[in-house]
């Protein structure tokens, strides 16, 4: 007889504990155990506890390959949820062998863990092992199906496919009542929040897709404060116009940032204009000219005022300082009605000139993309409120094509693409799997909440926005129509867009050092794992993976320039960067500062109410308060920013994982180099924001989440 010791580590989340039966077996390369009951006196697999226990096995297993866990009914107690972290066994020999699970295991069911060594199929003989691999992704494949929301939209999880499992079965993930997607008679208001927040079906969900206990709670303790006061002050349900701007100043007297008492401070000025183009929410939208677009007639005389005696228009744009930012994709977008009343929206171009100091600054605004005497092209030296409004025109489409495009589709749909192919196609010893995980952690659980809440129909979208949801479907489509792989990838974004060499550019310099880091680690781990190119090349799950990403989230659209299949180790490590840097830096950089700057609505407006002034001269604050959105209107969308803006508890910055999926020496060595990495950055992003009069620290590694997660 000789004896196995086997560790058993429960999670700490709340709930994570079992009081279902769970037995072991533990599969070797010569025998197998017998299933044993691991059963202590008193409560075993208590959340946070590693148990002891000891296995018998009649011969020497050999090699270990498996270990099998059965969660069985025990009693009369109804089953429950069990979350299990991960498993030790020791071998008569001493040999310890590290198990990782880390996932929810619901109902009766026997889940195959294989050990923590990374392995690609290439390395891969045993028939045994093979079939694992192969089992283990077909439930996947089951459990996590995908779903077409809309034409032209990335595919997505189908949350129903949870309930049409069966109930018992290998590698199981069970069932998931009610869905979010299909509410419930659950549904309810939070008091002034203005879409259903179906609270049940955030705590019901299927737990490998729901949000923790703590992650939840949070969530609706942010919501609820801020809702709550509207509430009372009566301003949710109040419509028409603010009867002056500093009225707007009390709405969130509670819940100031030094960011948004800048923005309050300074948003009608030229700079901070020109400076929320680098270090705004949304820092992805100009580009360098080097001749005037043929639809924007600007003239010297008319830009002569801000460029001065020394220099004219074309000496400028041979210089490389004249950038545009182009709203073109409006053009076309459907537009709706709010509080009863049409809402309008515009397609600008923007000129800016980086001037002699380093200052960005708008040069000329035309509201829209045919030139004409009835489209003037504002400038700065026009009357305060004619330039104001112009102003506030293009903060409103930037407003609609960040939230739609850049932060929605680019980050929160794409990485919930990323992670439906990494769930589907990479089984949990593979070594990209183990990669990426982190890095989908909680993004299909946001997404299933944003879609019931702000994207459905009478959400908040259509609550809020001029182009409600026909214009949320058109511009998201459209956005992924013309979105590319050079967009995706930030040394060429920036390279492409022309704006390397702008000065105070935070976002690139934060966001190159740590795109870079991430690079770095990502190349350590590839070249643990893939020896050579023909190892991208014969693994034919890795291949399956970017096939399926590129068939779904890119509708295998050759145009897109994003990869179908890899050949090289070089090509994986860049693919695999860019997607943990646009599922954690990205994301935190277009999300976490849209309190910041949408607090002071006119610098964030989600809709318009009269058409773009047509004439010069006409506009006084009595119209541009008409103009701007309602009371309701504004303060429903301050609710959403505020939530959004805070990352609920139960956080992981960038490049922790307590989870450790990875357990050999060498990619654990590169994980502690990579958080080395990561501190530094921080250390030079503080030092440098002390010298700053706004400080830009949303790509501060410790704030940045490892996943999209709000
Ligand atoms: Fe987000």
């Amino acid at each position: 007889m000789v004896v196995y010791r086997v560790r058993v580590a429960t999670g700490s989340y709340f709930l994570a504990g079992t009081l279902d039966s769970i037995s072991v077996t533990l599969v070797g390369t010569d025998a197998e155990s017998p299933k044993q009951l691991l059963d202590h006196i008193g409560r075993d697999f208590t959340p946070g506890a590693v148990h002891k226990y000891k296995v018998n096995s009649s011969c020497e297993l050999g090699e270990l390959l498996l270990v099998r866990l059965h969660k069985e009914r025990y009693s009369f107690f109804p089953k429950d949820s069990w979350y299990c972290s991960y498993i030790t066994v020791t071998d008569p020999g001493g040999v310890v062998t590290c198990f990782p699970c880390y996932q929810w295991i619901e109902g009766y069911c026997t889940v195959e863990l294989r050990p923590g060594t990374g392995k690609i199929i290439c390395y891969d003989s045993l028939p045994l092992l093979l079939d694992h691999r192969k089992k283990e992704l077909r439930a996947r494949q089951e459990c996590y199906r995908w779903k077409i929301y809309a034409p032209g939209f990335p595919r997505m999880l189908d949350v129903n496919s949870f309930e049409e499992m069966e109930s018992d079965r290998k590698f199981a993930l069970t069932k998931m009542t009610p869905s979010a997607d299909q509410g419930s008679s659950g549904n309810r208001y939070l008091p002034g929040f203005p879409s259903k927040i179906d609270i049940p079906s955030l705590l019901h969900m299927e737990p490998n897709i729901r949000y923790s206990f703590t992650k939840t709670a949070s969530l609706l303790s942010n919501a609820i404060p801020a809702s709550l006061g509207m509430k009372l002050r009566g301003l949710l349900d109040r419509k028409g116009s603010w009867k002056k701007l500093d009225d707007m100043r009390k709405v969130f007297c509670c819940h100031k940032t030094p960011t948004s008492e800048y923005v309050t401070e300074h948003w009608k000025e030229d700079h901070f204009f020109g400076y929320q183009y680098l270090n705004g929410v949304n820092p992805v939208m100009i580009h360098r000219l080097s001749s005037l677009p043929s639809n924007f007639p600007v003239t010297d005389p008319m830009v002569a005022p801000s460029l001065g005696p020394s220099t004219c228009l074309q000496a400028e744009l041979e210089k490389g300082s004249i950038f545009l930012a182009d709203y073109w994709i409006l053009g076309d977008a459907p537009v709706g009605h709010l509080n009863g009343r049409p809402q309008y929206v515009a397609a600008p171009l923007c000129l800016l000139w980086l001037n002699p100091q380093g200052a960005l600054l708008p040069l000329a605004i035309q509201l829209s993309q045919t030139p004409g005497p009835d489209t003037p092209i504002f400038l700065p030296s026009d009357s305060e409120w004619d330039w104001l409004l112009a102003k506030t025109w293009v903060r409103n489409s930037e407003f609609l094509i960040h939230e739609n495009n850049t932060h929605f589709l680019c980050t929160h749909l794409l990485c919930e693409a990323f992670a439906m192919a990494t769930l589907r196609q990479l089984p949990l010893c593979h070594p990209i799997y183990k990669l990426l995980l982190p890095h989908t952690r909680y993004t299909l659980q946001v997404n299933t909440i944003a879609r019931a809440t702000l994207l459905n129909p009478e959400g908040l979208v259509d609550k809020v926005t001029s182009i409600g949801r026909p214009g949320l479907l058109y511009l998201m489509s459209t956005g992924l129509a013309h979105f590319t792989y050079t967009m995706f990838c930030l040394p060429d974004n920036l390279k492409a867009r022309g704006v390397q060499y702008i000065p105070n550019y935070y976002y690139r310099d934060d966001g190159m050092k740590i795109w870079e880091a991430i690079e770095n680690f990502v190349n350590e781990i590839v070249n643990c794992y893939y020896p050579s190119d023909i190892f991208v090349q014969r693994d034919s799950e890795l291949q399956a993976w970017v096939g399926e990403i590129f068939a779904q989230a890119f509708l295998s659209r050759k145009s897109s320039g994003f990869p179908s299949c890899l050949s090289t180790t070089e090509e994986l490590v860049k693919f695999l960067t860019a997607i943990i840097f646009n599922c954690s830096a990205q994301h935190a950089a277009v999300n976490s500062g849209q309190h910041d700057f949408g607090a002071w609505m006119p610098n964030a407006p989600s809709s318009m109410r009269n058409p773009p002034p047509q004439t010069k001269g006409t506009t006084t604050l009595k119209s541009y308060l008409d103009t701007i959105p309602e009371v309701n209107i504004s303060c429903n969308n301050l609710l959403l920013f505020w939530l959004v803006s805070q990352e609920p508890k139960d956080q992981r910055p960038l490049g922790t994982y307590p989870d450790e999926h990875f357990t050999e020496e060498a990619p654990r060595q590169s994980i502690a180099a990579f958080q080395n990495c990561l501190a530094q950055i921080s250390q030079d992003i503080r030092n440098r924001n002390k010298t700053l009069a706004l400080p830009y620290s949303y790509l501060d590694p410790p704030l940045i989440e490892n996943s999209v997660s709000i």
